[in-house]
């Protein structure tokens, strides 16, 4: 993002709370927890001009961690204008080391990386940690190779560890402070207590920050980039796209064109509830492109889960790109939801400014001729942001809080070759496991709740008559990454109700079974 062209909040007076970035993958996670107490934050990288800085109106500085070495001499330093400001600042792990680097003080560099948890214990009384009992130890979180092995002359030792020493330190007269851990991950204990106490009792910042401000603010970015001219979006019905649609609606209205495409691979009634919600309750400028029998066509005879989901994505990004060429000439610019754990995962840092699109993300790639200028309004927010930012937009919350659905859709949730009957049957099945755990009051106690249509037939018997027919898995997890999982341990009557209802409403299904593996060793989806 251009941070030249960045909505000033100076003019609504804000408090706010900088990030100086120097790389840290947790750069994100340290506004995100400033705003997440009520104070605008945001992150410049650690060279942004003395301009910008002031013009963002800091009651405080925090310097980010990072990857580089201050024992070696080309790497990132705080910039003079920084202390200029006369806010407090806050060093976190690097920030730490170039601070004590930059005032006179010794870096150690040690090839051991320190990497999990560790106690501090607190040997003097700070304000950082006012509340803290002095001699009290508390588990933080550390991530670092090199630390500081000596004080710089204006600083006093707040806190130490076993194996960093010095793991805190302030200004003797300044409002500077240090810390070798990290307070923004959720290991570090009473992390958020320390950047209240830095936030509001050191910066004194008021929390003033809302979520309409985040909105007006992203609206006025998109115009002032934008203008007049019209922008496609790719939208799949799901959060972050939607979300996306909403904020580039409220921006530019009509000028927003957005493509659905009906793969004919998702749930029950999708198409039809995201055509009614976006094109006649929000009334978007919505294109629904029916490419069903094209999608079913392309997967005939494909029964290998790598293969599907390749075909999928290219005849995804075959009809996108068809769709784009009818406005080409028109349109200069193509809106992503990008949000930012896709960044961390294509990039590991947001410095770095890459620019890899995961494949399976939103619009399955893009077109490799796209020339197209990228808009990404929610790129350094988190789903929760996102599903907020949502909330406030207007859209339902049952959409917002829905379970997450794979790119590729049912393909990866019929094992062997896909047919519209089958889509059908498990879109039923679906429909009804979804129907009865909301019921329930299961639903948002799961993470992620599905049926898969099994490549195989079982004989039962309905009343006096045998059948021989498909078989129907449930799977329903509870994570928080979805990088582990675990089977979700549903009650058993539920499940006796759920297996009830499909056999006995679905003709072609003749036995239900519960996936009971957690992941790993399983994924959650089967293919
Ligand atoms: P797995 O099966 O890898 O899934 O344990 C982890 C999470 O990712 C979702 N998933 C996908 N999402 N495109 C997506 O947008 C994909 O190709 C894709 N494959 C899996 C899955 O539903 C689960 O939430």
């Amino acid at each position: 993002m251009n941070k030249d062209t960045k909505f000033s909040l100076n003019e609504k007076k804000l408090d706010s709370i900088l990030v100086i970035d120097f790389g840290s993958q947790y750069t994100q996670l340290i506004a995100r927890r400033v705003r997440e107490l009520g104070v605008y934050s945001e992150i410049f990288p650690w060279d942004t001009s003395s301009e910008i800085i002031k013009a963002n109106n800091p009651k405080g500085i925090i310097l980010s961690g990072g990857p580089e070495s201050v024992t070696e001499s080309n790497t990132p330093r705080i910039p003079e204008h920084i202390f200029n400001l006369n806010v407090p600042i806050l060093g976190i792990c690097y920030g730490m080391q170039t601070l004590a680097e930059q005032f006179g003080g010794q870096v150690r560099s040690s090839k051991a990386k320190e990497f999990g948890h560790a106690e501090v214990v607190l040997d003097q009384p700070s304000m950082l940690f006012d509340g803290f009992n002095i001699g009290s130890s508390i588990d933080v979180w550390m991530s670092h190779g090199d630390c500081v092995s000596a004080l710089p002359d204006e600083f006093n030792l707040i806190a130490s560890t076993s194996s960093a020493p010095i793991a805190a330190m302030e200004h003797t007269e300044k409002p500077i402070y240090a810390i070798q851990f990290h307070p923004e991950v959720t290991h570090t204990n009473q992390g958020i207590a320390l950047l209240e106490n830095f936030i509001f009792k050191i910066c004194e910042s008021n929390p003033q920050w809302r979520m309409e401000d985040l909105i007006e603010h992203r609206i006025q970015e998109i115009k002032d980039r934008v203008g007049d001219q019209r922008v496609l979006l790719g939208l799949s019905g799901g959060v972050d796209s939607s979300v996306t649609a909403m904020l580039l609606d409220q921006a530019i209205g009509k000028n927003l064109v957005c493509v659905f495409v009906d793969n004919g691979l998702l749930r029950k009634n999708e198409a039809k509830e995201v055509e009614s919600l976006f094109k006649e309750k929000m009334d978007l400028n919505l294109v629904v492109v029916n490419a069903k029998k094209i999608f079913y066509r392309h997967l005939k005879g494909i029964t290998e889960p790598e293969q599907k989901r390749k075909v999928i994505g290219r005849t995804f990004i075959d009809i996108f790109d068809n769709e784009a060429a009818k406005f080409k000439d028109e349109i200069n610019y193509l809106a992503q939801g990008t949000i930012y754990p896709d960044v961390i995962e294509s990039s590991g840092s947001e410095s770095k400014e890459a620019r890899i699109i995961k494949s399976h993300h939103n619009v399955g790639g893009l077109p490799a001729d796209m020339k197209m200028e990228l808009i990404e309004p929610l790129r350094d927010l988190f789903k929760d942001e996102v599903r907020k930012m949502g909330l406030e937009l207007g859209l339902p919350s049952q959409m917002l809080n829905r379970h997450p659905f794979p790119g590729p859709g049912l393909g990866v949730r019929i094992l062997g070759e896909i047919c519209k009957d089958k889509v059908t049957t498990l879109q039923n099945a679906d429909a009804i496991f979804i129907e009865e755990l909301i019921k329930a009051n299961l639903y948002d106690q799961v993470s992620q709740a599905f049926c898969a249509y099994l490549p195989i037939k079982s004989v039962g018997v309905v009343g006096d008559e045998r059948r021989y027919a498909d078989v129907i898995a449930i799977r329903a997890v509870e994570t928080v990454d979805f990088m582990t999982a675990d089977w979700a341990k549903l009650p058993h009557d539920f499940l006796a109700h759920v297996s009830n209802r499909i056999v006995n409403e679905l003709e072609n299904v003749s036995r239900v079974v519960y996936d009971i593996s957690s992941k790993p060793p399983a994924t959650i989806e089967w293919e």
